[in-house]
């Protein structure tokens, strides 16, 4: 043989190798049978492909190796799969393909090789099989492969470290424990199979073996997913924008429960925050120093035993009381749960041990006999089991009956179950082996805390805070991004703290508006406080803008805000209060997260998805729809760069300075200030520093306004309840719509409540904080003309006089006050 013949066969063999294993195995599409909104695609190697049309832009895909579509569970993520009514779906046929129209799409099938392709109304393809390969079989495990644009850019799959955009990178969905993980780790504790695609389509993989995801690192004209096992089921979802696609997949999976009210408040935790005295100790200390805060998180060494929820003999004796004490302060408890069971607790292990209630070993038919970081061995607790409900229930409403107010479910993975540990992969629940229900174990858990909470309080939130579930958590739960920081040198937490900012927006993408991460860092020993002052504060100012905000440090190594000196106590405590005077706003967003799925903390690329530079930028977001924060997140940086996307934007911290957005800033950022614009033509409403958030009913709403351009209007729809209740699922709620134009001569508002069943105040105060160039000359309420009183005036008679109306100027700040009382009836200011 001539040797350029034989080098040309050994390369053909090399690509061969380096292509995906199933090129001589494509497959064809020879015919398909259809019943209503569901078609399925026969093959002619035995497989099937069943598309099922969940709305007009919601497209069920299950290949199915076998033919036979068995599943062993039904999804635990998929609440609603009927998201409209869409009638039967016709089948067109062609020579070469199969086509089945909805008024957004047309999904086509070609028949030789087989091929789905998914294309908008105006015939452009979103989503394709790469070639014959868009479903490739192999001996239980299923491969996608997907056809991969030069330009597209993909973004999801939950709490996954950073960047955002995970074009060129690959992802793995196995429940991790993996303390001090690094900015690159994956997995991490939770599994989110969802991410969406600049081609405006996401994906939702239901599946909850372990699964893959390659942005591109195999190919750059393909992209893959694929499951180790289990049914091969995923969710095409088409929107106008990222956002759209958020909410069905939202439709799909289920709404965010609402967090109380007080759960927006700053809560403080320590590993070794497990005693009654120190409890007390800290919370008079907040309360002294006059750093708002709202809760105070035991760990799990309250508990006597795992999972007996007794307090920890000699650590608390009386438990009853330092709650009632926490209470007349105004905190709140939360308490961590393991959802194991220690052998050391032989009453609790007995009864679970008798009544089958363990996870078993399925060589030995006998309770897995789970090695645990404390409290020796242990029996996991199988939630799958329905007897385990009420079981695990009663327990864990002693300490609620106590007067605790929640839970955080630590260690769901269940810890030390990651990826290397295979013998756990012998552990049989009560409904599958543990490949199938590891990644879903922390969310059987959520379910349970949740439901019995609700069941044993009727007509309360739940507060619950997670590391480790699956897609759907957001029904029973909220969460934390597990233990961030640097465990080798933890004033080398910097890389880690900037990581958080990504992770966190991620988190929100999986559909966990409500997380928090763990303010300082939860790993590295504290030795100088003095030196770790600066990344404390950083990750403070930072952590006040995650929706839940929580400090937290493993072991003994305390977090709280006055370890680090007065200075960085004063810009912490500045901090903390400024997420108070925002909680009008957040509790507004806080209502759209549960309407809608949307996060709170958005990346840049959700809010502006054509702005080339924006979608590029992970450590900024945008909080709200209004605010843009660029936390400081470098040691020593005293001057940030900061991203402005389109339009004006007013600096939050100097209200009289205005940038030009589309362009990168230098930003002066001293240890005091944290980087924070609003968009032209917002209206923010804010409340005074409480030192927690029901400390009073009747503070007055401070809504500034930031008026748009001339005939234009600023807008904001005020969202209040009660807060601690069910009735926001029952409609009762207030809202009060103000609307601000910008007219030739000045500016009009209109204050529309409506209260459906609730009313925060009957004697409040609404001070509207015009941002403006110059004093206006008059103003009117209604048709009367009122008074310019003064600021100091105004200030003077804030909560006390909640009967006069009036104006200010000042000239420093360019401000003109309005201050109304809030009789919640419909009024116009008009000010010129
Ligand atoms: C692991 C959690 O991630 C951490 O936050 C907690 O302090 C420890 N478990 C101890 O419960």
């Amino acid at each position: 043989m001539k040797i350029a013949t034989m080098m040309m066969k050994s390369w053909l063999i090399i690509l061969a190798f380096m292509l995906p294993s199933v090129t001589l195995f494509a497959t064809e599409c020879v015919s398909y049978t259809k019943k209503g909104n569901q078609v399925i695609f026969n093959c002619s190697d035995g497989s099937k492909l069943s598309l099922t049309v969940n709305s007009s832009s919601v497209v069920k895909v299950w290949f199915d190796q076998t033919g036979k579509f068995n599943r062993s569970n039904k999804s635990f993520a998929v609440v609603n799969e009927q998201l409209e009514a869409v009638g039967d779906i016709n089948v067109n046929e062609e020579p070469a393909c199969y086509e089945l129209f909805t008024s957004k799409l047309r999904v086509r099938i070609n028949k030789s090789p087989m091929q789905l392709q998914i294309f908008d109304k105006w015939q452009k393809l979103i989503f394709s099989d790469f070639k014959d390969k868009g479903h490739v079989p192999d001996s239980g495990a299923v491969k996608a492969y997907k056809v991969l644009r030069n330009d597209e850019q993909f973004f999801g799959l939950g709490e996954k470290t950073g960047p955002l955009n995970r074009r060129n990178r690959s992802y793995k969905m196995w429940n991790s424990d993996r303390p001090c993980y690094s900015v690159t780790e994956d997995p991490l504790a939770k599994s989110i199979p969802f991410f969406m695609s600049s081609y405006r389509y996401g994906v939702f993989l239901d599946n909850t073996y372990k699964t893959e995801f390659k942005f591109g690192t195999e190919s750059s004209e393909y992209y893959s997913f694929e499951a180790a096992g289990g049914a091969f089921v995923y969710y095409f979802v088409f929107g106008k924008d990222y956002k759209d696609i958020m909410e069905q997949y939202i439709s799909l999976t289920g709404k965010p429960i609402m967090p109380p009210k007080w759960a927006f408040g700053f809560a403080q935790c320590r590993g070794l925050y497990t005693k009654e005295a120190q409890a007390l100790e800290i919370a008079a200390e907040f309360r002294k120093r006059q750093i708002p805060c709202d809760i105070i998180y035991q760990d799990i060494g309250w508990t006597q035993n795992l999972q007996d929820f007794e307090w920890r003999k000699g650590n608390y004796t009386n438990p009853k009381g330092m709650l009632k004490t926490l209470k007349q302060q105004g905190f709140k408890m939360i308490v961590s749960q393991d959802p194991v069971i220690s052998q050391q607790n032989n009453p609790q292990w007995a009864e679970a041990e008798k009544a089958g209630y363990f996870v078993k070993d399925v060589r030995t038919g006998k309770s897995y006999d789970m090695p645990w970081p404390w409290g020796g061995n242990c029996g996991v607790v199988d939630f799958t089991k329905p007897e385990v409900a009420d079981w695990w229930g009663k327990y864990q409403q002693k300490p609620i009956n106590d007067g605790v107010s929640g839970f955080w479910t630590d260690m769901g993975e269940p810890a030390w179950s990651n990826e290397e540990d295979v013998d756990r992969l012998n552990m049989k629940h009560h409904i599958g082996m543990h490949n199938e229900i590891h990644n879903v174990y922390g969310l059987t858990w959520d379910k349970v805390v949740k439901e019995q909470f609700e069941k044993h309080n009727p007509n309360r939130r739940i507060f619950q805070m997670t590391r480790s579930a699956y897609a759907g958590l957001q029904r029973y739960t909220f969460g934390w991004t597990n233990d961030s920081g640097n465990g080798n040198d933890v004033l080398e937490g910097w890389g880690q703290l900037e990581n958080q900012v990504a992770v966190g927006i991620s988190a929100g993408l999986g559909g966990i508006p409500f997380w928090t991460t763990d303010i300082s860092g939860y790993c590295g020993d504290i030795t100088d406080y003095q030196a770790m002052g600066e990344l404390y504060t950083r990750w403070m100012q930072f952590g006040v803008f995650c929706p839940l905000s929580r400090a937290h440090h493993e072991g003994d190594n305390a977090a709280e805000p006055w370890k680090f000196g007065d200075v960085v106590e004063k810009n912490s405590k500045a901090a903390i209060e400024l997420k108070y005077q925002l909680f009008p706003y957040l509790y507004t967003y806080s209502r759209k997260a549960h309407d809608t799925g949307l996060p709170i903390t958005r990346g840049l690329f959700m809010e502006y998805p054509n702005d080339t530079e924006a979608i590029k930028v992970d450590n900024q977001f945008i909080f709200g729809e209004e605010l843009l924060v660029a936390p400081v997140l470098k040691k020593g940086e005293r001057v940030k760069k900061v991203y402005l996307p389109e339009g004006e934007w007013i600096d939050f911290n100097d209200k009289k300075s205005v940038y030009l957005g589309g362009q990168t800033i230098a930003y002066r950022a001293p240890l005091s200030t944290i980087p924070v614009f609003v968009k032209k033509g917002s209206i923010i409403p804010m409340m005074p520093v409480l030192q927690y958030i029901h400390e009073k009913k009747d503070y007055p709403l401070f809504i500034h306004v930031f008026p748009s351009y001339e005939d234009e209007t600023a807008s904001f729809e005020l969202y209040e309840d009660e807060g601690e209740d069910l009735g926001y699922l029952k409609g009762v709620f207030s809202l009060t719509k103000f609307k601000c134009t910008t007219v030739a001569d000045g500016y009009e508002t209109h204050i529309t409540p409506e209260d459906k069943g609730f009313k925060q105040s009957a004697r409040r105060n609404l001070i509207l904080k015009y941002h403006l160039d110059k004093s206006p000359s008059q103003v009117s309420i209604g048709n009367k003309t009122v008074n310019n009183l003064g600021e100091k005036a105004i200030v003077a008679d804030l909560e006390s006089n909640k009967a006069s109306t009036g104006w200010s100027w000042n000239d420093v700040t360019k401000e003109c006050w309005v201050k109304i009382p809030d009789e919640r009836k419909n009024v116009t200011i008009s000010i010129k």
